[in-house]
């Protein structure tokens, strides 16, 4: 499955789906030629990529199931106006923030398909903060970059420890085999840089080592875990 692909698998059957930041369109074209929706509110906040959606959907005859929408986040959704919502390709940062800001809206959206580029800690912990839950989430792997793609849903969610804002509590628990692959990846990443800033004199740098070595020893408990399930 591709990151496109996994985007669509968990968008629910619903009637109103919006695609924030639609570029293309592919996810639009996806959830029309899938029935997964009656209709896309599909949204972007630059023209030239609201204008390649336009072409590209129209040139596929599937215009009439599309509202093109020039806008920022959910502020051009109106409440209770869509089921779902696909924030998708853009920086966690930026995903939380356009949550936030259209409260009025996102909290009457059902349920929420985000795929952050980058900073998913900061995503995840505004999730687990704003009484999100990650209902699903999958991650896959293209061309050596993982991406992860998370169901959000409404509902209260406790995290017991800051390391599942970077590393998915829910993938985690199932064992997920490509999680394990990105949790050992991540802990050589982190095992250069301490190598790195062991090497350096400077005196700021022992705060950084420790943080990571703290990460790490986090890490390797849950390789840990996944080796002891193997067992079991
Ligand atoms: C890399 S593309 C991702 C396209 C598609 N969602 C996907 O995942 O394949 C990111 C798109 O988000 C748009 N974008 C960036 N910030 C946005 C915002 N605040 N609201 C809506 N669209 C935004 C950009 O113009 C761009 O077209």
């Amino acid at each position: 499955m591709n990151r496109l692909e996994a985007i669509v698998s968990l968008i629910d059957k619903c009637d109103i789906l919006a695609d924030i930041g639609t570029d293309h369109g592919y996810v639009a074209e996806a959830a029309i030629k899938n029935n997964l929706c009656k209709k896309v509110i599909a949204t972007d906040i630059n023209k030239g990529p609201l204008n390649s959606a336009v072409s590209h959907l129209t040139e596929i005859g599937l215009e009439s199931f599309i509202d093109f929408r020039l806008g920022g986040g959910l502020t051009i959704i109106n409440e209770n106006e869509v089921d779902c919502a696909v924030i998708a390709g853009m920086g966690g940062e930026l995903i939380a923030k356009i949550l936030e800001e259209s409260k009025n809206v996102s909290k009457t959206v059902k349920s929420f398909i985000l795929q952050p580029m980058t900073n998913i800690d900061i995503l995840r912990k505004y999730l687990y903060y704003n009484d999100y839950t990650i209902s699903e989430e999958l991650i896959v792997k293209e061309y050596h970059h993982y991406y992860f793609i998370i169901k959000a849903v409404k509902g209260s969610s406790f995290c017991e420890d800051n390391i599942f804002y970077e590393i998915s509590k829910y993938l985690f628990d199932k064992k997920d085999k490509l999680l394990l692959e990105y949790i050992k990846r991540a802990i050589d990443i982190n095992s250069k840089i301490l190598a790195n800033l062991n090497n350096s004199k400077k005196q700021d740098n022992t705060i950084k080592a420790d943080k990571l070595k703290n990460k790490n020893f986090k890490l390797e408990g849950m390789v840990k875990a996944y080796e002891d399930k193997r067992n079991n």
